[in-house]
């Protein structure tokens, strides 16, 4: 996700009224008051992501209709990008709150948790399509390195995401940064993935990613999301990991 310039130099700072303005004590307060009540928010808060842009033609993609893909970047990924800025603006109006009950403000930061997991897996999830799907490269190299050969890596690789077929989730074959280890995880939601993994490649696997062009039958949809790999992208993000052989 990027983050929206505001504009001028004060740009990844916002303000906001101290909460007596919340609790519908404002009308009482001089324009001075107010002012002198106007504290900074954090950049951390300002809730100004914006969505990326696809980086591939979607009527080209094979197997994987232009429909199919263009709501799933409008809705879902949008969707969460909107979610996430109001979560965040939220959490930024709450912060001056003394009287706000910490089950309140735990239940914004765990919405903050699953919108900002399902933006940054989405991002990587269409960044990493628009390819040929032949794998090459450095993230070829790994998964001959931990599995072997390719061929038992995307068995493996297929049979996770499977296992997420009718449900959500995500599959990753992901650089864990704590074992140095190369393996496909399985992730239930937008807030599982194995502990300091870093995504090198990413499959959705809500049934919105694949539904409208195969019901069902999600064995379908994770060929030819294998088919449209780019391998590019993901050796990118290898290259940026310096993952050590
Ligand atoms: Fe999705």
């Amino acid at each position: 996700m990027s983050i929206m310039a505001a504009g001028g130099a004060g740009a990844a700072l916002t303000t906001l009224v101290h909460s007596e303005s919340v609790n519908g004590r404002d009308s009482r307060m001089t324009t001075e008051e107010q002012a002198a009540t106007v504290i900074p928010v954090a950049r951390a808060f300002s809730g100004q992501h914006s969505p990326k842009p696809l980086t591939f033609d979607p009527a080209k993609l094979k197997g994987l209709s232009e429909k199919l893909v263009r709501s799933h970047w409008e809705n879902n990924y949008g969707g969460a990008v909107k979610a996430l800025n109001a979560v965040e603006q939220r959490i930024a109006a709450m912060l001056t709150d003394k009287d706000l009950p910490p089950y309140i403000y735990g239940d914004l930061k765990r919405e903050e948790l699953v919108r900002t997991g399902s933006v940054v897996l989405h991002e990587n999830y269409f960044a990493n399509l628009g390819g040929d799907g032949k794998a090459s490269g450095k993230v070829l190299d790994l998964i001959k390195q931990w599995f072997g050969n390719y061929e038992l890596w995307e068995a493996e690789f297929k049979k996770t995401a499977n296992a997420l077929s009718g449900g959500s989730g995500w599959t990753i074959l992901s650089y864990n940064l704590h074992t140095g280890e190369v393996h496909n995880y399985w992730a239930w939601d937008h807030m599982h993935n194995a502990p300091m993994g870093y995504p090198l490649l990413v499959l959705d696997m809500y049934e919105h990613a694949y539904h409208m062009d195969y019901g069902a039958a999600a064995a379908k949809y994770i060929d030819a999301f294998m088919q449209n790999v780019n391998w590019d992208e993901v050796n990118r993000r290898a290259e940026a990991m310096r993952i050590p052989k």
